[in-house]
């Protein structure tokens, strides 16, 4: 499982970038601690109260204070983004619609509950229904340029107009051990440091300001490449935030989704991560203070990063490797929501599936991102729009059987707005 030694090189060119790397980085480091030992602690005590909740209706009220929450914790349960009769309708269809294809692909295999469809008439409706859209454009709207006079000429690029990403779903049977989805981050594994593009939406901290670090600075996303050695299941575009859209009820222990809730912190403790090695053993309580580590640019390891196919997979974070987040505390589950009720986690948040779905009913939702446009997010909504049309798998995901035989796919008739067919680029 080691990483190339040509990483050693990585490591030496980017602490070579940025001026006094090694004093930099050796104070961030120790005020990083710092920060986890504070931040942990409180979001142990605070538990589900401290992901942010709000009405979709209430979107354009927020306070100030109110926003800033959100970003900072990098997730949010957007409530009654659609009716609750609406949610629930789909999630019967979704049913009706595996039944009558009783060869769609889907895990587990015995018993399928996660399905490789992506353009079933729910999917292709609920990712164009007005308030989704419209949920997704405000979530885009968090990022902003850095130089906010720059915003106008940055090509190519409207926060106003949202794009679609057709994904799957899931329809969850209670049951233990779901063991698919351990805490880690998704678009750009290794990417995050060796992409140029990538590593600048991360310069601050690299430059060591990590304070001033703004996970929704556009410039860095717009051409950072997130999948330089193309895996299937790697996303290549920019989504601004991860997303689902519940069909059922599912609260804490019924198999919900799991965040890390300070998206700042966790990305000035992930980049910095590979630069250091421990001096004493990982379960001593001297293990969170900075002093206690040494930098090191000796290995090729960026802990958390594994090869894979080709390519790489992670971050995925471990208590083992990653000590100071104290994962198995501040892994917070998102409250409780109901069918139509929306939850959305930043492209950086580390996240997880709980494991265990110790309910009585169905845990189930549609995977919606929010995906605003620009250039590369266009190009790949051209060649997603291809794949509708023929009923194939869009093009980031694991090769098979489309969907162009089965019985109810979804057209271009199940396209509920203007607005959902300008995201899949039917119209422009
Ligand atoms: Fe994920």
């Amino acid at each position: 499982m080691t990483l190339p030694p040509r990483f050693v090189d990585l490591k030496k060119q980017i602490a070579a970038q940025y001026p006094d790397f090694e004093q930099n980085a050796v104070r961030s480091w120790g005020e990083v601690l710092e920060e986890m030992n504070k931040v942990t602690k409180v979001v142990k005590v605070e538990g589900v109260d401290y992901i942010p909740q709000v009405n979709f209706a209430d979107l354009e009220k927020l306070s100030k204070e109110e926003i800033e929450r959100i970003k900072r914790r990098g997730t949010v349960v957007i409530r009654d983004v659609v009716p609750d009769e609406q949610a629930v309708k789909w999630k019967e269809e979704l049913k009706e619609f595996v039944k009558a294809n009783p060869t769609v692909e889907g895990l587990p295999e015995d018993d399928k509950q996660f399905f490789q469809l992506y353009w079933t008439k729910p999917q292709v409706q609920a990712r164009s229904h007005p308030n989704l859209l419209a949920a997704t454009v405000w979530l885009n709207k968090l990022y902003s340029a850095r130089d906010s006079s720059k915003a106008a000429t940055l090509e190519g690029v409207d926060l106003n107009v949202p794009l679609t990403y057709a994904d799957r779903f899931r329809i969850r049977k209670p049951g233990l051990g779901w063991n698919f989805h351990p805490p880690h981050i998704d678009g750009g594994t290794i990417e995050r440091w060796e992409d140029t593009h990538f590593r600048r939406c991360f310069e601050e901290i690299l430059n060591g300001n990590w304070r001033n670090h703004n996970p929704f600075e556009l410039e860095g996303r717009l051409d950072a490449r997130s999948s330089l050695y193309g895996r299937p299941n790697q996303s290549s575009i920019f989504r601004t935030f991860q997303g689902w859209l519940a069909m059922s009820e599912t609260a804490p222990t019924q198999g919900t989704l799991r965040v890390f809730p300070d998206v700042l912190l966790s990305n000035a403790y992930l980049i910095l991560r590979p630069f250091f090695t421990p001096l004493v053993p990982i379960d001593s309580e001297d293990i969170y203070d900075g002093k206690n580590w040494k930098f090191d640019l000796s290995t090729p390891d960026f802990p958390g990063i594994y090869p894979r196919d080709g390519g790489f997979y992670g971050p995925r974070p471990t208590p083992d490797l990653h000590p100071n987040m104290r994962l198995e505390e501040t892994m917070t589950s998102v409250p409780k929501v109901n069918p139509g009720d929306a939850v959305f986690w930043h492209c950086d948040v580390v996240h997880a599936v709980e494991p265990d779905h110790i309910g009585e009913g169905d845990s189930a939702v549609m995977y919606i991102p929010a995906v605003p446009l620009t250039p590369q997010n266009q190009a790949y909504v051209d060649r997603q729009k291809a794949s509708f049309l023929e009923g194939e798998r869009p093009p980031d995901f694991p090769k098979g059987p489309g969907e162009a035989d089965y019985v109810g796919k979804g057209t271009i008739d199940d396209v509920l707005s203007e607005a959902g067919k300008r995201a899949m680029g039917l119209v422009m």
